[in-house]
């Protein structure tokens, strides 16, 4: 199960995100999560993010990874620092590559393509702020923003 490796060190879903865990994990609901500091809205954006990884698994668990591009939309510069690095450490088992992409920064064309998640700093300038955008192509399908 890719959740396991995923949520390593976790026991267990808490309240908020046992809540709202089928719709996060199993279908393509929109969701608007309002919830405290230190509710674990994080980890229920990384359901969402499981669940495109999931669509795009093949039945020997193989990931398509040229199939799909996971934008993560941060508030903050900061906080996109932090975000690329928690993502990164908690999909590197399953090989997903993570960038951070901000308006001081230019990911190559090859770059964009070798990368499956991406949190944009969302005060970047305008043609980098869509993430529908022709920068990432036309695989974007997941969008998450946290704010
Ligand atoms: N199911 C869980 N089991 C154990 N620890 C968890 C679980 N979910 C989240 N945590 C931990 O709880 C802490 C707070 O979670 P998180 O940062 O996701 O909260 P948040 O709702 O995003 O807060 P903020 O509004 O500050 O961004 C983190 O250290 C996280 O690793
Ligand atoms: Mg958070």
């Amino acid at each position: 199960m890719i959740g396991q490796l995923v949520f390593k060190g976790m026991k267990k879903l808490n309240r908020i995100q046992s809540i709202v865990f089928e719709t996060a994990y199993n279908t393509n609901e929109n969701l608007l999560i309002c919830a405290p500091t230190g509710a674990g809205k994080t980890n229920i954006a990384m359901l969402t993010v499981l669940h495109e990884i999931r669509q795009n698994m093949q039945p020997g668990g193989v990931i398509r990874k040229d199939q799909f591009k996971i934008v993560y939309v941060a508030p903050m510069k900061a906080l996109a620092a932090e975000m690329t690095n928690y993502f990164s450490k908690r999909l590197e088992p399953l090989g997903i590559a993570v960038k951070e992409l901000t308006g001081d920064m230019q990911l190559t064309k090859g770059e964009i393509l070798r990368t499956q998640e991406m949190s944009p700093w969302s005060n970047a300038p305008p043609g980098l702020r869509n993430p529908f955008s022709k920068t990432y192509g036309t695989f974007t399908r997941g969008v998450s923003v946290n704010a």
